[in-house]
């Protein structure tokens, strides 16, 4: 249990590790607001230093700051340490030293969390200190709170949704405003919603390692990033947006994270995974613009219940870490200490050739007599049943021939029922080499998030 009581006797004193776009507007709010954080927390809240790589940039925070954040994260007047400098080292070091030291630590690190969370866990137990982290999964949005103590009565089935800004701006300007896929990162990236390295969220990694955080907590299952299936969406190309527009779809990357229950002698398990895929435009999600996230969770008692916030940038993301901040002040003023991690389900993780889902397949093919049903037979060969196929271009198509198609092919999509990833993929690899298929362009998911008969 916490010591009862801040270090000083009166202030809780924060060790604040990282000052940009994040840790900057801590600090402001922390001043701006000095007398409320007193009064919510029962202690003044006051920063007892600041680490930082390049001191020159923050010239107004004077003598708070340091180089060291070693000695910042043990120092005796220290209460609590706030770790908003990302990435896995020198992070996961400082955080274990801040909490073998018996600091409480508040960290927005999902990269880190998702690695190795299971560690700083435990030290966090050994030494009764708390480990907060609502900032790390979808920015401002109180999700990870709920997930642990609000649904803690209740058996959550699926958590779903947008949990990347970044690649949901992107996507937004892509199908809103024709925006080049180059122009909208640049744009997110100014505005201070992407990763320090970029292709952590456009290569998908950044969800995924939420996507971790998040089945780790629904399903009392310790999930790391590596047990997370994780496609980017680089390869999202505007034809796609347009098919997708074409059967009244829209693109956003998912991360979906769902538990199935065991039959025939194969036991419960759970699944997490990450890609872009096509949803209805009626679905709520489609409507999640710009750098807002949603997220629907589904409990067996609770029903479904969704989320919706922004989810990247400094001041929403600070908010969360400041929620955190007053909670472990409490904690030190009062006694008492946050719920510890709770992993005593250790159910098995899927891999994803086992999981189920709807397939958008666009092909363009030879435009001759027979290649449908020899198409057709594919899928069937391998199990996947097809809902939905339409031709355009060719000599026998209802629709014109497209711009980009060859002479002599047609373009064929392809929408089938939920069939297991492995045999899709199987499928398509037999298309791939078929005589008959002259290009596979590209391989999307449809996903209707249990809403069932609104997707095509
Ligand atoms: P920034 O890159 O803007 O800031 C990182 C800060 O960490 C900088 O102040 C930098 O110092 C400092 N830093 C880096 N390395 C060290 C080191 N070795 N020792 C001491 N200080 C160091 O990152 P963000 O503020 O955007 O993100 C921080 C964390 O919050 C990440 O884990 C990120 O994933 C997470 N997060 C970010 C969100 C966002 O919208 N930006 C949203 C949710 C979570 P200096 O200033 O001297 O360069
Ligand atoms: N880069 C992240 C995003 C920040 O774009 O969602 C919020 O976690």
């Amino acid at each position: 249990m916490n010591a009862g009581r801040p270090t000083d006797g009166g202030a809780v004193r924060v060790a604040l590790l990282g000052c940009g776009t994040v840790g900057s507007e801590i600090v402001r709010l922390l001043r701006e607001q000095a007398a409320e954080f007193a009064a919510r927390a029962g202690a003044p809240v006051e920063l007892a230093g600041v680490a930082v790589r390049r001191p020159h940039k923050h010239p107004e925070l004077g003598d708070l700051l340091t180089t060291d954040a070693h000695a910042l994260v043990t120092r005796p007047d220290v209460d609590v340490v706030v770790e908003v400098i990302g990435g896995i080292e020198p992070a996961r070091t400082l955080l274990l030293e801040a909490l073998k030291a018996g600091k409480s630590v508040v960290t927005a690190n999902k990269a880190l969390l998702a690695e190795d969370g299971a560690a700083l866990a435990e030290a966090a137990d050994s030494s009764g200190a708390d480990l907060f982290y609502e900032a790390s999964v979808a920015g401002a949005i109180p999700l990870l709170r709920p997930l642990r103590e609000s649904l803690a009565g209740d058996r959550i089935t699926r958590v779903a949704g947008i949990v990347n800004g970044t690649t949901n701006f992107i996507l937004s300007a892509m199908t809103e405003s024709g925006s080049s896929y180059g122009d909208a990162l640049e744009e997110a990236t100014r505005l201070g919603y992407a990763e320090a390295d970029p292709s952590a969220d456009v290569d998908g990694y950044d969800a995924a390692s939420k996507a971790a955080i998040l089945a780790s907590l629904a399903f009392h299952t310790r999930v790391t990033a590596a047990d997370v299936h994780c496609e980017g969406i680089r390869h999202v190309s505007a034809a796609d947006i347009a098919a997708a527009a074409g059967i009244g779809c829209v693109i956003k990357l998912l991360a979906i994270c769902e538990r199935t229950p065991g039959d025939s002698g194969a036991p419960e398990s759970v699944s997490a995974r990450v890609y872009p895929a096509m949803i209805p435009a009626a679905h709520p999600l489609a409507g999640v613009d710009g750098a807002f996230n949603a997220v629907f969770v589904e409990a067996e008692a609770a029903g479904q219940l969704m989320f919706y916030g922004q989810g990247a940038g400094g001041a929403p993301t600070a908010s969360a870490v400041l929620g955190d901040v007053v909670a472990v002040a409490r904690n030190l003023v009062g006694g008492g200490r946050g719920p510890r991690e709770s992993a005593y389900a250790s159910l098995p993780v899927l891999p994803i050739g086992a999981v189920a889902t709807r397939y958008h397949v666009s092909l363009e093919v030879a435009d001759r007599a027979g290649v449908l049903a020899a198409i057709a037979g594919e899928f069937a060969r391998h199990g996947v049943s097809i809902a939905a196929v339409r031709q355009s271009g060719g000599n026998g198509g209802a629709e014109p021939r497209p711009a980009d198609a060859a002479p002599g092919s047609a373009r064929l999509v392809v929408v089938t029922h939920a069939a297991p990833e492995s045999a899709l993929a199987a499928t398509v690899a037999v298309l791939a080499g078929h005589d008959a298929v002259r290009a596979v362009d590209s391989v999307l998911r449809v996903e209707d998030l249990g809403r069932k008969g609104v997707a095509p």
